[in-house]
Parts: structure tokens; sequence; C-alpha cells
């Protein structure tokens, strides 16, 4: 059945729910997915009607210039609902206005912010039930848009695909993370892609953070391409170092994702009173603080891992261990960021946007 909600989306609903077979007690991370996805084509230079069908497997020509050129870019989102089942985002227009500027860097046709932001909405009120009350669990929300125009040649596709799609999602890592300073590999360079949420930049990331794996750490944490000196970020997070009492956190750069977590995070320490230096911060200051007992904290923050305490960090086949605190800066923020997301507190900065 098709029922024209608006004059721009058309919803086809799934004859049968999947939601009977999830278990809302022990969701995984971005697992499991709900019955309906959004989609939306690019055709003859503009974006077409947008439409709601059941969750579905997709058909592409092998020519498709996704599976070649990579054209492909992302963003993650949240839902939440509070204890009067009311619908929440955060900050969902800077995803938005996030999504066009990796589009623009990969040559792909920005969405225009009604799309993204009523096809959102009808998504999320259809899809209300998938959205977990249970702790730490929330709707994670994939929009993605990728190259269908097909073509060996080596230019952009005229065809693309906008899609959003949800999954129902316990926390993305199980406990404290153990990082590895990266000196060998790069994940971004000046005047490359680093800043744009291109799926590109994840599949560069997977062989050296492997191997981090195997040497017993969770994460990579990125230094600058040219000295690898430098803290950048890690492979979804943007990351924070307490040093004494200030916190700091390298500025964003062509290489750096401009994270939402990031920049709500420096906007609420700063209104708590805490010092934040946004600044570069180098591997041997953070080992020398570390060495003479000023290093109390390292954390990394995004939309999937939301705030992420780190228990240490390997650097040159040395591994060097944060202290145990009592009541770290960490866990303050992720509770009044939570707090905010989820309803729980005043919105004083006007992050929440209620989907009704
Ligand atoms: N850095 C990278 C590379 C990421 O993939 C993410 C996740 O989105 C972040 C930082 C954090 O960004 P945000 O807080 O907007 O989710
Ligand atoms: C997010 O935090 O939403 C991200 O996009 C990170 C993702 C790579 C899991």
């Amino acid at each position: 059945m098709s029922l024209e909600v608006s004059q721009k989306i058309t919803i086809e609903k799934s004859k049968i729910s999947k939601i009977g077979q999830v278990d809302f007690n022990n969701l995984p991370f971005g697992q499991v997915y709900s019955d309906h996805m959004l989609v939306c084509d690019y055709e003859n230079g503009k974006w077409q009607a947008p439409k709601i069908i059941p969750y579905q497997n997709i058909s592409l020509d092998p020519s498709a210039k996704i599976f070649h050129y990579g054209q492909s870019i992302f963003e993650g989102m949240k839902a939440y609902k509070d204890e009067s089942d009311a619908i929440w985002l955060f900050r969902p227009r800077d995803n938005q206005k996030r999504l066009n500027i990796s589009a623009k860097r990969l040559a792909m046709p920005e969405l225009p912010e009604s799309y993204f932001m009523d096809g959102l909405e009808a998504l999320l009120l259809l899809e209300k039930d998938w959205i977990p009350t249970t702790k730490d669990s929330s709707l994670y929300i994939r929009p993605f848009i990728f190259a269908t125009g097909n073509g060996f040649h080596a230019s952009p596709a005229d065809k693309y695909k906008f899609i959003i799609a949800c999954s129902p999602s316990g926390p993305y890592f199980g406990g404290k993370l153990k990082v590895l300073i990266e000196q060998q590999y790069s994940r971004s360079a000046n005047g490359g892609v680093g800043f744009a949420k291109a799926g590109g930049n994840y599949a560069g990331q997977f062989y050296p953070t492997n191997l981090a794996i195997e040497k017993g750490y969770q994460q990579v944490i990125w230094t600058d391409d040219t000295s690898h000196e430098f803290i950048e970020e890690a492979g979804a997070m943007n990351i924070f170092i307490r040093i004494d009492d200030t916190l700091i956190t390298a500025p964003t750069s062509d290489r750096i994702l401009d994270g939402i977590t990031r920049k709500s995070i420096i906007e609420i320490a700063r209104d708590q009173g805490i010092a934040v230096e946004i600044r570069n911060i180098s591997v041997h200051e953070i080992v020398e603080a570390s060495e003479n007992g000023s290093l109390k904290e390292m954390f990394g923050a995004g939309t999937a891992a939301v705030i992420s305490p780190i228990a240490g960090f390997g650097y040159k086949e040395k591994d060097f261990m944060l202290p145990e605190l009592e009541s770290p800066i960490a866990l303050k923020l992720k509770k009044q960021i939570t707090d905010i997301q989820y309803n729980r507190a005043d919105d004083k900065f006007g992050w929440r946007h209620a989907v009704k």
C-alpha cells in the first residue's frame, strides 16, 4: 500500500514488523535494523521525491561508481526517547550541514535541508517503537549518500541515492579503552578528505587498527601525517586530554572531523567553569605529563561513542596508564550531555530537537 503523507514523502509500510524478534535488553551497536528506511534518488540533475519503504536490499549495476571510485558519505546521529515517550534529536541540522560539507568535497550533490529533516522526522515517527528506552541505548540513525550512476570512467557519477536507516543500539564500546598512538600510518593529510565523513576515511584505518588490535589495543589515536608528533583524533571520535584541571583538544582542520559531540563538550565544560584549550598537543607533552603525574584523563567523544574514557595509551613500545580517579571530568560531562540528549535536564544551549 502506498499512502501519500505529504506532498513529498510517500510511505509504503512493511507487512510484518521484525520488532518482536529484538531483545531490547541486549542490544549490540548497529547490528539490528528497524522495519523501514527512507530512500531518495538523485537523477536528471535533481533530488526526486523521497519514499519510506520497508528496509530491504539494494540492487546496483556492477559498474556503479560507488564500487570503483568510492563516492560515499554518511552521518551518524541518535534518536532518544524520554520518560513520557517523547522523541528527541540532538543538533540534527549540524549533521545535515556536515553531510553537505562532505558531499561538496567528494563532488556529490548536496541535499536540501528539508529533504533531510522532513525525511528523518517522518521516518522516526513511523519507527518510534524502535527507539529503545533501556539504559545507554538509543536509535542510531545512519543517513548516507552514495553513487549509483555507472561507468568505469573516473569521474563523478550522475546518479546518487540518499538513504536513512535506523538501528536500535546499545553502547559502542564495552568499557575503558586502551589506545595506540600511531607513529607510522596516517588517517588524513592537509588538503585531503579527513574533515569529511567519507567511507574511504574509515576503510583506510582498518589495516593499521587491526595491527593495533593484534598488539592488545582497541583503537588508534591518529597523529599528524608529517611529524606524527601531534594528537589528532581516533577512528570514530575526537580526543580530549586533561592535564591538571585543563581539557585540551586539537583544533579542527582539513584533517579532523568537526565533531558535534566535541563542540558540545567544549561548550558544556566552559559553561561549568572548566578551562578548555583548543590547541595542538604533542605526544611529547602527554608523555611528560604522564611521567610527572599531571596527566589526569583522556577520553574520546562522538555520537556513537558518547564519551569513552581511555585507560591508557601505547607509544613507542611503551604503555602509559592513566590514574583511576574518584570523580573524573569525563563522567561528569557524559552525564551532562546525555541528560540533555535524553531530556532529563534543561536544554540551556537549545540543542534538543523535538520530533512530533
Ligand atoms: N571523528 C570521526 C573520525 C568520527 O567518525 C566521528 C563520528 O562521527 C567523530 C569524530 C565524532 O563526531 P560526532 O561527535 O559528530 O559524532
Ligand atoms: C558516529 O559516531 O556516529 C560515527 O559515525 C562513528 C561511526 C564510524 C561508528
